[in-house]
Order: structure tokens, then sequence, then C-alpha cells
């Protein structure tokens, strides 16, 4: 059978209940099986398995799928390797195995070939950092304070000051040119064969799949002007804007927070410290696809990013990212330390472990900077100030939530709290629009800087992409209605020209075989959200599609608008019109 047609045929041969039973204790109740959930520390059976639907969910998580899902996540295998384990099971013989495919098989195999030099590489240098003629390197992390059992965990290790010495080495070891020039771990000079990284301590990136993907290296001075860290270049393995240093070893924490650093230095002192859910962004902006990395498992992030402007920049822009897709976020507070290396060796263990302990919510940390912008003993800068608190409190949509840090903040900043509250009001009602909204949230007040639904749009966007794979039928009027500039971000779109272009959805894994692993498992995240409805029941998957369509189109609405009276009035007409449209019939 060929692969892509064996998805579908696994999950109807196998029960999902006997799948999990083997790693999940599963006691029958009512029509479902319940347990404890293995994503998250679980003290109810809170896990909930469904063999009609064929899905998992657990109720206090959130995580749900399908076999497929399951396995990935339980035992970190790829979607791949999920479906050819359980073809064994169902007595399924894939046949194309994808080595029908030719440029899959090439790519694979120089995948693999890629893995095991840059896993030798590593080897090599972690060796060398405990001969002679890695002493310096050694000394080096001597004196950053790393121990032994920390050097090894990360597998640091040393490249000699000596220019062919690797390249030597790997020859020997029977790797060809092609492969090692590949790598870029060695380079043509003067059309003589050398390393790119001599005399530096090296810092090898392990993705969540074990791989050796590429190196970070770091010069022994401990003050350089320029190329203190030089990194690996992204690759056919390695994407910098999607990785994560130190999530080799975060992701199976069982802390119920990340810790987002900076640095590698800073995440590896975390990890020495005790706390091994630190990861770090390699110095490069937090951004989306490192969003995805961390909501692979319901945690919270606590933010502790460096104390300089752009660190405190970084805090708020992370936050935004984090924010939008639902994560709570927290500061840890390391000033005066420059960063958390600094901070731990600097103020010890015990004392970050107590900030750990007492996270500062984002938003009380944002405040508190804000005050710097201004010189508040005049009433005219306290006057701005307080106005640009008083904005940011608008913008939190849990009424609890915003009026408990109105008295925070009246406390920590000595200011009254009447006045407070009373302009808090005034600009509520100045940014409210009523929507009258058909189905679901009758006569629900939203305001304009609301992130509630901001939080909620992936979720929007990927309920849109499975409904309408439900209904391939309607896709030219779909396709009339909703254009893809619509949707959220480049995975969507990229999943709504599949469905335009009639991919199947259980062969839209083999549209994405050459991406990495990372962004695959996105999608398959995205492909495998519970919908709250019943799939067989047609006027309900048309009234959610209709639903959808409408979050879709008032958040573009929003977005739209220049926040004028003006564009209020428009935004709410235009707000009435949509929630009164029924787009697809
Ligand atoms: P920092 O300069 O804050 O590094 O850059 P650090 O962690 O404090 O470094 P140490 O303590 O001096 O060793 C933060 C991160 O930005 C990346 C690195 O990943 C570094 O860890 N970076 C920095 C580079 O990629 N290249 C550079 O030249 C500098
Ligand atoms: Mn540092």
């Amino acid at each position: 059978m060929k692969f892509s047609d064996a998805i579908e045929e696994i999950k109807n041969r196998l029960s999902i209940v006997n799948v999990i039973s083997e790693y999940v204790k599963l006691e029958r109740k009512g029509s479902s099986y319940v347990g404890i959930c293995p994503f998250h520390a679980d003290k109810n059976p809170s896990f909930s398995v469904n063999e009609p639907r064929k899905m998992y969910k657990c109720f206090a998580c959130g995580k749900g799928g399908n076999i497929y899902t399951f396995l990935q996540e339980y035992l970190q295998i790829t979607f791949r390797e999920a479906v050819l384990m359980l073809a064994k099971k169902a007595n399924i013989e894939i046949e194309d195995d994808f080595s029908s495919n030719e440029s899959f098989k090439k790519n694979a195999e120089k995948k693999n070939k890629l893995y095991e030099l840059y896993r030798d590489a590593a080897n090599i240098y972690y060796k060398i950092l405990f001969s002679d003629i890695g002493k310096a390197g050694l000394n080096y992390l001597i004196s950053r304070k790393l121990t032994k059992e920390t050097i090894k965990k990360f597998g640091l290790g040393f490249a000699p000051n000596d220019f062919g010495y690797i390249y030597n080495l790997m020859k020997k070891k029977g790797y060809d040119d092609t492969l090692l020039f590949e790598s870029k771990l060695f380079r043509l000079y003067n059309g003589k064969p050398c390393d790119t990284f001599y005399n530096r301590v090296m810092f090898p990136l392990v993705d969540t799949y074990k791989h050796v993907i590429g190196f970070q290296s770091r010069t022994l001075d401990p003050k350089p002007k320029e190329r203190k860290y030089v990194n690996s270049d992204d690759s056919l393995i390695f994407h910098k804007k999607s990785f994560l240093y130190a999530m080799n070893l975060a992701y199976f924490s069982k802390e119920n927070y990340y810790i987002l650093c900076e640095g590698n230095m800073d995440a590896i002192t975390i990890h020495q410290a005790g706390f091994d859910s630190a990861v770090a962004t390699m110095g490069t902006a937090f951004n989306e696809q490192q969003m995805f990395l961390l909501k692979r498992k319901p945690k919270k992030v606590y933010l502790c990013q460096d104390t300089d402007e752009a660190g405190v920049k970084a805090i708020i822009s992370s936050d935004k990212i984090l924010k939008k897709s639902g994560i709570e976020t927290y500061v840890i507070d390391i000033k005066p330390s420059k960063d958390v290396d600094e901070y731990i060796n600097n103020y010890g263990v015990d004392s970050f472990k107590a900030k750990l302990n007492n996270p500062i919510p984002t938003f009380l940390f944002i405040i508190s900077t804000l005050k710097n912008k201004y010189n508040i003993s005049d009433p005219y800068e306290l006057e701005k100030y307080i106005n640009e608190i008083v904005d940011r409190l608008t913008e939190i949509s849990n009424t609890f939530v915003r009026d408990s840090y109105l008295k925070k903040i009246a406390l920590q900043e000595n200011l009254d709290l009447g006045i407070l509250h009373s302009l808090l009001e005034k600009k509520l009602k100045g940014n409210k629009v009523v929507y009258n909204n058909e189905t679901a949230n009758q006569n629900q007040n939203i305001s304009l800087n609301n992130n509630i639904n901001k939080s909620k749009i992936s979720k929007v966007d990927s309920d849109f992409i499975q409904l309408i794979y439900l209904l391939p039928e309607y896709k030219n009027h779909i396709l009339s209605i909703v254009s893809s500039d619509e949707l959220y971000d480049d995975i969507y779109k990229c999943l709504y020209k599949f469905y335009e272009n009639g991919v199947s959805m259980s062969s839209i894994y083999n549209k994405i075989i050459d991406r990495d692993e990372d962004e695959k498992q996105i999608i398959n995240t995205i492909l495998s959200y519970n919908l709250s409805f019943d799939e067989d029941d047609k006027q309900q998957i048309l009234n959610s599609l209709n639903q959808v369509i409408r979050k879709i189109k008032i958040r573009n609405a929003e977005n739209d608008t220049d926040g004028s009276i003006e564009s209020i009035y428009e935004l709410n007409k235009k707000i009435i019109d949509i929630n009164k449209t029924i787009y697809i019939k």
C-alpha cells in the first residue's frame, strides 16, 4: 500500500485504545476510556480516549490528537516514524516507503550523512577538549565555572589552533571532500582544505530528536570586540530561526515553565544550577517559529533576557508573541547583572531560585520599566506616565486580573486608586464596541485592543483549515470568500494552497517531506487540533465554518482600523454586518 493511503487505513484498522494502552493505563468510563495524562503532571485521570472518533484529549492540559500525534509526542519520534511503526502493527506493508520518491530519498540520505558527520565532529571536539591540545579550551570553560559534568551534558568541545587538524581526522574516518565541504565545517583556503573553526570552544547544537545539526563557537578572549560567537550557517538540517538552544534537554523537563534567555552560556549556567527547563534564542530575536517549539507543551514561560536596553525590548516583543498564542509569561529580573550567567555566578543559586519562586507578571515588569521614560516628579510627566499605564491596562481582557493589577500598581507606584480607577473606566468605555454575534457569544462586548481574540488566532485558523478539508465540494465558493492574505501566517497560507490544489489532508505529509522536523511537527499540531463538533453532522460543520469565517473577517476588520472615533464607528457597523452574514450555505 502507498504511504499516503496507509495513513487513513492504519488509523481505521488499529484501535486507538489498544495503541495508547501500551503506554498509559486506561479504564473504561461510559463510552470512552480515561487515564492519567502522560503529557503533564496529572493528578486526576484527565486524559480521555474516544474510540469511535479515533482521538484522545486531555481535559486538563488540552493536548489532543490521533494515534500518530500520540506516538510522536510520547516517544519523541517523527510523523513518518510513527506511521511506519504502526504500519507494522496493522500488518500493512508500505510499498513506496518514500523509495519511489527519489528526491526524498536523496534528501533523507544526505540529511542522515550530515547528522552522522556532525555527530562525529562533535565527538572529536569533545575528546580534544580533554587532551593536551585542548587545555586552553578546558581552562576557559573552567574559568566560566562549568563543571566536567556540565561540559559532558552539553557535549562541549574545542577546535584546536591548527588549520587542518579536524579535516585530516575526518578524512581518516573515510569522509569524502564533497560532504566535508558541504557541512561548512571545512573549506578551501588558498586551494588548501582547512577547518572553518579553530582555536574556539565548540557548542554542538542539538535538536529534540538528538541530532547534532550545527555548532556555535566562541573565542577564548574574555572580552572580544568582534566575532565573539560564530555559528554554523543555515543548512539542509539547521534553521537558526526555528531553533532554541538546550531545547533537547528542556523539552523533557518536568517543570511547568520554560526559562527563556539569550545566550547559550546563560542556558548552560541555569541548567548547571539545577533548573532543567532553560532554553536560549542564541542572540536572535525570539520569533513565531520558536514560539511553536515552546507551545508543544502547555507551560508558562519565564522571560530571563539580558538587562540592557535590547534585552528589555526583547522581553516586550517576546511577551507579545507568546501572549498572542495564549502562553502566560513572567519575568525573572536579574538586575543589576547584565545577564543570568553573571547573576548566578555573582549571587548564587539560592538567590536565583528565590527569583524563580517569585516570578514577576510581565505586565507589572513592563509598567515598572515605563517609569524610566518619564520624570514623574513633574506632574505633567506623571500624567503621561499614568495614561500610558492605564492604556496598557485596557489591553487586559480579564476584569479580575485587570483590577488586581490596578491595585498593585496604585500601591507600588504610590498613586491614588480612585483616580486610576475612574481613568480606566473612561478609557474602557471609549474603546468599547458592541457587536451582536448570533450563535456563540450572544451580545458580547469586545474592546478594540482586546487580546482575547488575538490569543486565539491560531486556533481560529487551524479550525478554518480543518473545516474546509471536510468540505471539498465547497472549494471554489470558499476560495472566493476567504483569500489566503486573510489567514494568520505562512503555515496556514501554505495549507490553504494545498486545499486549493486538491491535496487531501492525509497526503499533506507527503508534500512537506522536505521541510524540517519542527515545521512538520507544527503542521501536525495544527491538523490535529480537536474540533468541537460531530464530524458527521454537515449542518453543524457549515455553522462552525461560518462562525470561523466571521471571526477571521472581524479580526481583519479590527486590524484595518486606526483607533480614531470614526473608524471605531465604521468598525462597529462592519462587525454587525459580518455577524449577520451567512457566508457558506
Ligand atoms: P551575548 O553577547 O549577550 O553573549 O550574546 P553572552 O551569552 O553574554 O556571551 P558570553 O557570556 O560573553 O560568552 C548573546 C548570544 O548571542 C549570540 C550568541 O548565541 C550569544 O550567546 N551571539 C553573540 C552571536 O551569535 N554572535 C556574536 O558575535 C555575539
Ligand atoms: Mn554572558
